[in-house]
């Protein structure tokens, strides 16, 4: 077992990942607006848009518009989900900071989520990478990295040999999406043996749906192989429009609560987060999914 990291670097998917699957289109200036007020808690780093197709996500068309909505003044790093040319085109013009680029390690969720073999994928993102600007940091995703809704488990050598591949090319992180939240630590352990061995712990960072429950246990199994980078969302919101069942990511929260647990620096305020969250699901009536936040909350306003 690795040492744990003295700091994590958390990077917010509420506004992305938190929203995307949902019907009830969420007014722009609001998710420009919980982007703000989770600034106003210490969070520095937001997966906060997509430039996708608006058919494929209508909940995400909106990108450019929440983008210039954010008070920048706080020194945040912005980051937009890029599928492809059109899409780094407009994250371009948007003036993101960073992009994450996608593939999954299955070809069918692949294939379902952005028309395109796994193949075809890692060519648009030797594309992308060879066309971002300099200064524009390139965060490559690995969707299904343990199991696909469509084919089951994943072979965690393959998952190596993608990210691997990615390192080569210039990404300068690789993010592991688990993204229907079947994981247990056991699979995360598998994954991260065979990743480990091909790209430095510093490179790599997980992204974590709740699904089955297993996402702080999972994110504990990633801190003892020294993994510092996670993505999470506040009040546990998330899912995938082409993951069937998937539910919330793990919630930033229960991640913050952990990290205080065992003495991770973070420089976020937990309850705030929980408060911001806690009001923007009241509403828009969406269900608040953070363990440790309704706690705190309770103990906190009910005292
Ligand atoms: P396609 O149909 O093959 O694309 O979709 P196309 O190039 O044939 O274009 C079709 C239409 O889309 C055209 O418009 C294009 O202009 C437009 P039309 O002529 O019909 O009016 N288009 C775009 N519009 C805006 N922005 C773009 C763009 N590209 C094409 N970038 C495509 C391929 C990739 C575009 C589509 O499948 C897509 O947008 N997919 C995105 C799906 C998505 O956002 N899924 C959720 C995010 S992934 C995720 O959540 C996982 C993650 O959280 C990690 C994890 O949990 O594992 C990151
Ligand atoms: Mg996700």
């Amino acid at each position: 077992m690795t040492a744990l990291p003295s700091r994590v670097v958390i990077t917010e998917s509420s506004s992305r990942d938190g929203l995307q699957s949902l019907g009830a289109f969420v007014p722009t200036t609001a998710k420009s607006g919980l982007i703000n007020a989770l600034a106003d808690t210490g969070l520095r780093n937001f997966d906060a848009v997509s430039f996708v197709s608006p058919k494929a996500v209508p909940q995400m068309a909106d990108g450019a518009e929440v983008m210039a909505g954010i008070d920048r003044s706080k020194g945040m790093r912005l980051f937009g989900l890029v599928p492809n040319a059109k899409g780094l085109e407009a994250a371009v013009a948007a003036g993101v900071d960073g992009i994450g680029v996608l593939t999954a390690a299955s070809d069918t969720f692949n294939e379902r989520n952005i028309n395109a073999t796994v193949d075809e994928s890692m060519h648009r993102i030797r594309r992308i990478l060879l066309d971002a600007p300099e200064d524009m940091e390139v965060r490559g995703y690995i969707s299904t990295a343990t199991h696909c809704p469509y084919e089951g488990e994943q072979d965690p050598d393959w998952v190596a040999h993608l990210a691997e591949t990615l390192a080569e090319w210039g990404v300068h992180a690789v993010f592991l999406g688990e993204t229907i939240g079947r994981a247990t630590p056991a699979h995360i352990d598998r994954l991260l043996d065979e990743v480990l061995q091909r790209v430095p712990a510093e490179m790599v960072g997980v992204h974590f749906h709740d699904t089955y429950g297993q996402a702080i246990a999972n994110t504990v199994a990633a801190l003892q192989r020294g993994i510092a980078m996670m993505d999470s969302s506040a009040g546990g919101l998330g899912g995938c429009p082409y993951a069937p069942g998937a539910t919330g990511n793990v919630a930033t929260e229960d991640v913050l609560y952990l990290l205080e647990g065992l003495g991770i620096e973070h420089g976020i305020d937990l309850v705030s987060v929980a408060r911001v969250a806690q009001r923007f699901c009241a509403d828009h009536n969406l269900a608040y999914s953070s363990a440790a936040g309704t706690a705190l909350l309770a103990s906190r306003d009910g005292a």
